[in-house]
C-alpha cells in the first residue's frame, strides 16, 4: 500500500476509535474522481439508476418524504475499473480497522449515488431494526467545488453539538453505523457520491 494512504488510514482509525466519525479529504485524487463521473451511471440519464427505498424486505418502501436519491448497487465482479480501484482502497481501510479496532469486516455493500436538486434524506441511523450487520458507514463524495451556500451538507449527530460535513469531491466519511444518527440537507445541485457499509458477513448471505 502506498505511504499516503497508509498515513491517512491511520488517522482514520484514531478518529473513528475516539469520535465514531472520520473525515478524510483526498482520499480520492482528482484524476480517481474524474474517472469515476465519467461513469454512465452518473453521466446518463437518472432512470437507469433505481428510487432508493427505506426499510429492509417485505417492509421496504419508497417514500420521497424520508429521502429522495437514486442509486445503483455495485456488483464487484463486473465493476468497471474506476470502481475497482475504489473497491481496492476500501479492501485496504477494512484491513485496517480490523486489525486496529477488531471491527470484524467480512464484506461490504455499495452504491453509486445521485441526489437531484432539493432532495434529501431525513435524520436515522443505518442499521434496520432487524439486522445490526452493517458496522460502518462510508461515503466517499464527487462534487467538485460545492460551496457552503449550495447546502447538501451531511449533519452527524453525536452527543454534543451536530457536525456538518460538505459533500467536495475526493472527501470520504466513515461512521459507525449503530452509533450515530445523521441526515443530507437539500442541495441546489446534484448531489454524487459511493455509498457503503462495512459488514460483518458476507453480502450475498443477506439476500438469500
Ligand atoms: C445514507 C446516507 C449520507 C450522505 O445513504 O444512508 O446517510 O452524505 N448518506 O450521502
Ligand atoms: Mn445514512
Amino acid at each position: 500500500m502506498n505511504a499516503a494512504l497508509q498515513t491517512q488510514l491511520d488517522h482514520l482509525v484514531d478518529d473513528l476509535a475516539r469520535h465514531d466519525l472520520a473525515v478524510v479529504d483526498h482520499f480520492l485524487s482528482p484524476d480517481e474522481v474524474n474517472d469515476l463521473l465519467m461513469l454512465d451511471a452518473f453521466q446518463g440519464d437518472l432512470l437507469q439508476l433505481k428510487r432508493a427505498g427505506i426499510g429492509k424486505d417485505e417492509g421496504k418502501q419508497i417514500n420521497e418524504a424520508i429521502r429522495g436519491d437514486y442509486i445503483q448497487w455495485i456488483d464487484r465482479e463486473r465493476a468497471p475499473a474506476p470502481v475497482q480501484r475504489y473497491l481496492a482502497k476500501l479492501d485496504a481501510l477494512r484491513d485496517a480497522v480490523n486489525r486496529e479496532l477488531y471491527a470484524g469486516i467480512r464484506d461490504a455493500e455499495i452504491h453509486l449515488t445521485r441526489y437531484p436538486i432539493g432532495t434529501f434524506y431525513k435524520r436515522h441511523l443505518d442499521q434496520f431494526k432487524k439486522d445490526d450487520h452493517r458496522k460502518l458507514s462510508v461515503i466517499c463524495y464527487l462534487n467538485k467545488d460545492w460551496h457552503a451556500a449550495q447546502g447538501g451538507q451531511l449533519r452527524v449527530y453525536p452527543a454534543d453539538a451536530p457536525i456538518d460535513i460538505f459533500p467536495e469531491a475526493g472527501r470520504l466519511v466513515c461512521f459507525r453505523s449503530d452509533k450515530l444518527e445523521h441526515e443530507v440537507l437539500p442541495a441546489t445541485r446534484e448531489r454524487l457520491s459511493i455509498t457503503g457499509w462495512m459488514i460483518n458477513q458476507l453480502a450475498e448471505l443477506r439476500y438469500l
